[in-house]
């Protein structure tokens, strides 16, 4: 596994939840001791539903990084960069759109099925059709050997694969990669509504709120439905809540509330209260690191700018190859 380069991005259209730190930003973290990492921000992504507004990409795009290091993303371990700062990107982009098929485009799930789902954007667009090309081009450029994303990506890595043997078959040359998904398992953690978390929803809670704002959040938390009076007794199975129980409070106390809840000798506000004195203390020195990432943007800047040089290098040679395999240049 040695010497293997993982690469991955997310789209800058907010700052990062729970759903977004265990479905893919943990993984992350536990990949960069063992592989040379290429972690970016996909700001012209993001610019296919937030064109409207794009100076929010660019406040996200900090929101974002800062979620990254505090969470543990180490910049000295591995390469965090910003996707526009890398013209290579769009350039290579460019090309593939040449070889690429638009009905590959056309039958890619996530196309229609972001188009249902963001229903306040027009999403019609040549761009974001065209997502997966740039996303492709994303990933070849680094020759990345493996790509951690959540399982909705999955079909995205299919067309990258079908890209590039398109690409090396055309050209005779090896020259990209097919890129393998690493897909994260990823706990089942839903909204406080009980829907999936989501920004769109506004059910969710962010690495980035505050002691105040998680303990108002968890009160207000969909339980047992069937659980109306406090001397009802309550099913662990179908609560809402206690899957979080399952990833912030220890084994001991997991029995105790599956236990208690079933007899109903707890109630849901004494279990919220459990639940939000153990969120906190495990949340809490990131979210203290996140105020002194967030109090000097200066630095935070320079360590995408710094990543985004090298990121740059490794681009540029493999655009030059690329384009060398087509006899385009020589
Ligand atoms: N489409 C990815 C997402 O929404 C973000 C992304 C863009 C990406 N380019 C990528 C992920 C390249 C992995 C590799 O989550
Ligand atoms: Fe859910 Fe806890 Fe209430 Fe039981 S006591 S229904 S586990 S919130």
């Amino acid at each position: 596994m040695a010497g293997k380069r993982i690469l991955s991005g997310m789209q800058p259209t907010g700052p990062l939840h729970l759903g977004n730190y265990f479905g893919a930003l943990k993984n992350w973290i536990a990949l960069q001791d063992d592989y040379e990492c290429f972690y970016f921000i996909a700001d012209w992504h993001a610019l296919t539903s937030l064109y409207n507004d794009p100076s929010l990409i660019r406040k996200y795009s900090r929101e974002v990084a800062a979620d990254w290091i505090s969470s543990g993303l180490d910049p000295e371990k591995c390469t965090l960069f910003v996707q526009s700062k890398i013209p290579e990107h769009a350039e290579l982009y460019l090309i593939l759109s040449m070889i690429v098929p638009v009905p590959w485009l056309e039958r890619n799930p996530t196309y229609k099925e972001k188009q249902d789902e963001i229903k306040n954007v027009e999403l019609s667009s040549h761009g974001f059709l065209g997502y997966p090309v740039l996303q492709t081009a994303d990933v070849v450029l680094y020759k990345a050997d493996a790509v951690p994303v959540g399982i909705d990506q999955a079909p995205h890595l299919e067309i990258s694969r079908e890209i590039v043997r398109r690409f090396n078959n055309l050209y005779g040359k090896e020259v990209f990669i097919e890129p393998e998904a690493k897909i994260s398992e990823i706990p089942k953690l839903n909204g406080l509504d009980g829907r999936k978390m989501s920004k769109s929803y506004d059910n969710a809670i962010y690495l980035s709120d505050d002691e105040n704002q998680i303990g108002k959040k968890i009160r207000s938390m969909f339980t047992d439905p069937q659980r109306k009076r406090r001397e009802d007794p309550g099913d662990p199975d179908v609560c809402n809540l206690y899957p979080f129980h399952k990833i912030y409070s220890n084994g001991e106390t997991q029995k105790e509330i599956d236990r208690d809840c079933r007899t109903a000798a707890i109630g849901c506000g004494d279990c919220k209260a459990i639940l939000a004195k153990n969120m906190l203390e495990q949340m809490k020195p990131t979210m203290e690191k996140r105020r002194e990432i967030i109090a000097k943007p200066k630095e935070l800047d320079e360590i995408l700018e710094e990543g985004s040089k090298k990121a740059r290098l490794v681009a540029k040679a493999t655009l030059r190859e690329a384009k060398k395999a087509m006899r385009f240049q020589k």
